[in-house]
């Protein structure tokens, strides 16, 4: 079993020549020093899993010649079960479609790909510069929202963003990475597939001087990926919380009970 780092990969001399067992127990015990034990069934419960499946993947950069490819794997899984897509039943959505791909040129993002050369996973960054006084206060999301189920998503994000400011809780940071969607094939799930991603984007933000990561989680399972990658909550809101005209909008299934803000700071 082998997985080839591509791409940069001068710049992560501790992944070389280790195989994804290694990465697996490297990224869930890094991520999980509160829980040893569920990174030695993990490691396993993968191993076995991946006998099953394909022993042979590659972390790579995202370039844009990569965007077909990539919406066709969101199209398959993310657009129907990231909770709140799966709850407003979103189906297609040109809007998403966008908002995946817009930053895919920044080359921060990135896929996991296996020995037949198909895409099983990806993260998709984009980084946000801290507004300045002169700018013009952004855009609300929903207002130039057409399709009406991404639009209750879009307003949400919104809401979000009115309740919380992270340039107020880092004063010292002048731009972070965004993760904007972590998404992997339902057959390659819980092998820590996104935690390696994911260790790709901190490295990436390392050698590009970007001193915070932010992710907002919708799911408990991305929650779950960041926590064992050691980043801290610093803002929640229940779902049973976020009222629109006093009626509750989202309700997905458990264990999806809010939206969580996730940080990890890269120079302390
Ligand atoms: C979130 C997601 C990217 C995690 O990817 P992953 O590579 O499976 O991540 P991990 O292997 O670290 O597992 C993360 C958690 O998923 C859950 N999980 C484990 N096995 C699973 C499986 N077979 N199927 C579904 N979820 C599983 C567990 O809660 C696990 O946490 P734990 O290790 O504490 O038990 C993936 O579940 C996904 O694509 N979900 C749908 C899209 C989505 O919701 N994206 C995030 C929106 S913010």
């Amino acid at each position: 079993m082998k997985v080839e780092i591509q791409n940069h990969v001068e710049h992560l001399p501790a992944l070389n020549g280790l195989t994804l067992s290694n990465l697996l127990t490297r990224s869930n015990c890094m991520a999980t020093p509160k829980a040893p034990t569920i990174c030695d069934g993990k490691v396993d419960d993968a191993d076995a899993k991946l006998n099953e499946i394909d022993r042979e993947l590659s972390i790579s950069v995202i370039t844009e010649a990569d965007t077909e490819a990539v919406l066709d794997l969101l199209k398959r899984f993310f657009f129907k079960d990231e909770p709140l897509n799966t709850y407003v039943q979103l189906g297609e959505c040109k809007e998403l479609e966008k908002y995946c791909t817009k930053s895919l040129g920044e080359h921060s993002s990135y896929k996991a790909t296996n020995s037949r050369g198909e895409i099983v996973g990806v993260i998709l960054n984009g980084t946000i510069m801290k507004p300045q006084p002169s700018d013009e206060p952004p855009a609300k999301l929903a207002d130039n929202c057409a399709h009406p189920k991404f639009k209750k998503i879009m307003a949400l994000m919104d809401y979000v963003d009115e309740q919380f400011d992270i340039f107020e809780l880092y004063p010292d940071i002048d731009r972070f990475l965004d993760c904007k969607i972590i998404s992997v094939d339902t057959n390659y799930r819980g092998m820590g597939i996104a935690g390696m991603l994911t260790d790709r984007t901190l490295d990436y933000a390392t050698r590009n001087g970007i001193k915070l990561i932010h992710v907002l989680c919708s799911s408990h399972f991305s929650a779950r990926v960041m926590e064992k990658m050691d980043f801290s909550e610093v803002y929640r809101l229940p779902y049973a919380d976020y009222l629109v005209n006093g009626e509750q909008v989202f309700d997905p299934e458990k264990p999806h009970v809010a939206v969580r803000i996730l940080t990890k700071r890269l120079d302390q």
